[in-house]
C-alpha cells in the first residue's frame, strides 16, 4: 500500500471555547476523491483548511503525502515549520473557494500565469504557453484574454481551477464550489472537476451536488457538529445511509 495523500487521526481545533472539530479521522488515497458533506457550520471548511495549512491542528495528526502539516519529524521530535516551509508545502495543494477571488486587474491568462512566475519562478514566457493549456482544459481557450468582470461565474470559477493546477499540485481541495453559482452554470465546472478526477487527480470536496458525489466520489463522508458522522462508498452513505442524522440532512438536499 502506498502512503495516503491525506490521513487525519484524531483531529481537533477550537476557537476559543467552540469545539469545531471533535477528533476527525478521514484517509483519501492517491489518485481518490473524497466528498465532503454536511450541515452548515459542522466544521467542513476548517477541516479543509487545516489540510492546507491556513489553520493549525490543536490535536490529533494530519499528514498529506505522509508529511504531517506544519510539522517536520526528526527522529522521535516535531518540530514547527517555520512560515516560508509551510507556504512551500502549501503549493503542493491547489484550493478552490466558493468565491473565485480571481485578481480583477488581469485576464484570464495572466491570472493563471502569475502564481508559477510569482512564486515558482518559472520564466513568464513558458507561464502564459502553459496558462493557454490549462485555460484549454477547462474549456477557456477562447476566453483568455478576458477579465474577469467579463466572464460568468462559471467561467471565472474554471479559471480558479486553471489557476490552482498551473501550480502542479497533488491534491486539490474544493470547498462548495459551484454553490455560489447560477444553476445552468453549475454543469460546467463540475465536468471540469469530473475530468481532473478521471486524470487522476486527488481531491477533497466540499459539495451538496449528490449526483456528483455519487458520480465521481471514491468516498461520501458526512460530517456534523465536528464529527464524522459516517462515511464510505457514495451510494451506500447517500441511499441508504445508517445514521439518522444522515437521513434528516439528505432529505433536505435531495
Ligand atoms: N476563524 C474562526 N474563528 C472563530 N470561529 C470560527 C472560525 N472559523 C470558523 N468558525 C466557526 O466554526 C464553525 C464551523 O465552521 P466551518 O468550518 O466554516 O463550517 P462549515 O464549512 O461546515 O459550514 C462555525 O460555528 C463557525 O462559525
Ligand atoms: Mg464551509
Amino acid at each position: 500500500m502506498s502512503v495516503p495523500m491525506v490521513h487525519a487521526q484524531g483531529v481537533r481545533k477550537q476557537f476559543g471555547r467552540l469545539e469545531v472539530l471533535k477528533g476527525i479521522d478521514l484517509t483519501v488515497e492517491r489518485g481518490q476523491v473524497c466528498c465532503l458533506l454536511g450541515p452548515s457550520g459542522s466544521g467542513k471548511s476548517t477541516f479543509l483548511r487545516c489540510i492546507n495549512h491556513l489553520e493549525k491542528v490543536d490535536e490529533g495528526q494530519l499528514a498529506v503525502d505522509g508529511e504531517l502539516v506544519g510539522y517536520r519529524r526528526q527522529g522521535s521530535r516535531l518540530h514547527e515549520l517555520r512560515e516560508k516551509e509551510v507556504a512551500a508545502r502549501r503549493r503542493d495543494i491547489g484550493m478552490v473557494f466558493q468565491r473565485f477571488n480571481l485578481f480583477p486587474h488581469l485576464t484570464a491568462l495572466e491570472n493563471v500565469a502569475e502564481s508559477p512566475v510569482r512564486v515558482a519562478g518559472v520564466n513568464r514566457a513558458d507561464a502564459r504557453i502553459r496558462a493557454g493549456r490549462l485555460l484549454g482544459r477547462v474549456g477557456l481557450a477562447d476566453r483568455a484574454d478576458h477579465y474577469p468582470a467579463q466572464l460568468s461565474g462559471g467561467q471565472q470559477q474554471r479559471v480558479a481551477i486553471a489557476r490552482a493546477l498551473a501550480m502542479e499540485p497533488k491534491l486539490m481541495l474544493f470547498d462548495e464550489p459551484t454553490s455560489a453559482l447560477d444553476p445552468e452554470l453549475v454543469g460546467d465546472v463540475l465536468d471540469v472537476m469530473r475530468d481532473l478526477a478521471a486524470d487522476g487527480m486527488t481531491m477533497v470536496v466540499v459539495t451538496h451536488e449528490t449526483g456528483f458525489a455519487r458520480e465521481v466520489g471514491d468516498t461520501v463522508v458526512f460530517m456534523d457538529e465536528g464529527v464524522v458522522v459516517e462515511a464510505g462508498e457514495p451510494r451506500q452513505v447517500l441511499l441508504s445511509p445508517r445514521h439518522e442524522r444522515t437521513q434528516a440532512f439528505l432529505s433536505k438536499v435531495l
